[in-house]
């Protein structure tokens, strides 16, 4: 027995150490091996590995004369926070992360454990794709993880990590997950690289200018979160886990409630300048409204003249979705309809309330959103507030101007609870721009137009465009002292917190897509 158990610490060993050459040359890429990486992100000593003497059994080119243990994945289950939480992390040094038979079955386990326990799934890539000498069964493999994600999508949380290549389709196991983050100068994800870019449309690209974390954090918006460095990338993971439901059938965990019921704030009232011409940052009305200013920002530099933001009032969850006027006067384009829409979704699907500040113009003006289907991308937004069943409390900071009222969880779409600035104005055009329209006529005969302009948008203004007009109609609840408002949504949503509304049986909607 000694023997026997001698051989087998020492086999492990030689698994868990790796080929020293291929674990020097991934620090020298500034990378951390696979087994750190889980070190860095699971609670310590938590880690049950599963599989680790699996190898391929393929045969043919290159492939048979090596067979290492694992086939390149490290995958099983440990604890964040003392949570449960299913992990792979792919192992560059070993066939660089490719993604053979052996290596897809071994992510598929772990991913069916996390489905049927309720857990989170984390996958940390960094793999070369598809392995080229095995041939179709890898491609197959990636169908599987693909399906599996789709499965789980709205039942457990899925985060994806970047860390070191992520190429051609593999690229879209990321893409089905709720979180991808990305870590800059060693991350990389594209379709197709520079290489296949050149010689089909002769562009010259490096890999990071192509698929780098900034790129993909600022432009295209398939990185959700941007790091510098893996250490705190895990971190921050470990920090979303940490607050996430760990399923869709499961709350949050929640934090000791801190009287924000009674929690006045006077500086509200200082933030958001009355001329609605001015920028102000909506993240300093947002960090007064939530516990201790803190939240965490989805997309930060992504679409930024929206934010979306998780967050904790009165020790619960909130989801929060707030216009930016410091960025394009707050507008809704193309890709903050899809951000906001997406996170929306994310929320509804784990029961997360939400809490959408209002300072909208409009949407984006444009013969380019128009082309590009500003319609189609916009009804994304307006379908996923429709469909929404959580508790949700829209507060109209400031104005809120035809079509983009109506999407940011306005009455008429399914909020819980309207509530006011006495600053606000809601209507369906500007006044300036509404009096165009109204009194073409009048203003092109006038004698002196500039005077009868300013009558008419005095009198515009006065009859329409006071919070006082939507509230006796019913469209919103209550005009509030804005100091008072992270005390009126806590009770809000004190009032909502037995919330039940279950969205009509059907196999799925047909969402814009
Ligand atoms: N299949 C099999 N082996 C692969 C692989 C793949 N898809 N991708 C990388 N590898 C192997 C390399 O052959 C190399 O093996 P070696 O150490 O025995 O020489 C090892 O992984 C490291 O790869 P290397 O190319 O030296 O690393 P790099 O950091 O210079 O480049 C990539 C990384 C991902 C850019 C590069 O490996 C690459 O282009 N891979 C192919 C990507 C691809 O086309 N995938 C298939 C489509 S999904």
């Amino acid at each position: 027995m000694r023997a026997l158990r001698a051989r087998l610490d020492g086999l492990r060993e030689q698994v868990l150490d790796g080929r020293a050459e291929a674990v020097e040359r991934q620090r020298a890429l500034g990378k951390r091996t696979a087994r750190e990486r889980l070190d860095l992100l699971l609670d310590e000593d938590s880690f049950l590995e599963v599989d680790i003497y699996r190898r391929h059994q393929a045969s043919g080119l290159k492939v048979s004369e090596s067979r290492p243990h694992t086939d390149g994945v490290v995958a099983g289950s440990g604890t964040i926070d003392g949570r449960r939480v299913f992990v792979y992390a792919q192992d560059f040094t070993i066939f660089g992360g490719s993604l053979g038979a052996a290596h897809a079955a071994k992510i598929h386990k772990v991913m069916d454990l996390a489905l049927n326990a309720g857990a989170p799934l984390i996958g940390l890539n960094d793999s070369g794709g598809a392995r080229i000498q095995e041939g179709v069964p890898a491609l197959d493999g990636y169908g599987g993880i693909f399906r599996r994600h789709v499965a789980a999508s709205g039942i457990i949380p899925q985060i994806s990590v970047i860390l070191g290549p992520c190429a051609g389709g593999a690229a879209y196991s990321p893409a089905l997950t709720d979180f991808v983050f990305m870590v800059r100068e060693t991350a990389q994800m594209y379709l197709t690289g520079p290489d296949v870019i050149a010689s089909v449309t002769g562009e010259q690209v490096s890999h990071q200018e192509l698929g780098g974390a900034d790129v993909h954090g600022t432009r295209s918006g398939v990185a959700t979160f941007v790091h510098d460095d893996e250490e705190s990338c895990l971190a921050d993971v470990r920090y979303l886990v940490s607050i996430l439901p760990p399923n869709n059938m499961e709350p949050a965990p929640e934090f000791p409630a801190c009287d924000a019921e009674r929690d006045e704030r006077p500086r509200l009232a200082e933030i958001v300048p009355a001329d609605l011409s001015k920028p102000y940052d909506m993240r300093a009305v947002l960090a007064e409204v939530v516990d201790d200013g803190e939240y965490l920002e989805i997309h930060e530099h992504w679409a930024t003249n929206v934010v979306c933001a998780l967050a904790h009032i009165d020790g619960r969850l909130v989801g929060v979705v707030g216009n930016q006027p410091a960025v394009l006067a707050g507008v809704l384009d193309i890709p903050a309809s899809e951000k906001a829409a997406r996170f929306v979704r994310f929320c509804d699907a784990f029961s997360i309330p939400l809490v959408t500040l209002v300072d909208v113009p409009g949407f984006l003006p444009g013969t380019g959103q128009e082309y590009d289907g500003i319609i189609r991308h916009g009804a994304k937004l307006l379908y996923a507030y429709c469909e929404a069943t959580v508790p949700r409390i829209q507060v109209i900071v400031r104005k809120a101007y035809g079509g983009a009222y109506i999407v940011m969880d306005s009455r008429s779409v399914g909020t819980d609870l309207s509530l006011a600035w006495p600053t606000n104005e809601i209507a369906v055009l500007g006044a300036e721009g509404a009096v165009d329209v109204l009194f073409r006529r009048e203003l092109a005969a006038a004698e002196d137009r500039v005077r009868l302009r300013g009558d008419l948008v005095a009198q515009y203004t006065e009859q329409l465009m006071h919070p006082q007009y939507a509230a006796e109609r019913g469209l919103v609840d209550d005009v509030i002292d804005p100091a008072w408002t992270r005390a009126v949504v806590a009770k809000g949503l004190a009032m909502l917190r037995t919330k039940r509304k279950h969205a009509p049986r059907r196999k799925h909607g047909n969402i814009p897509l």
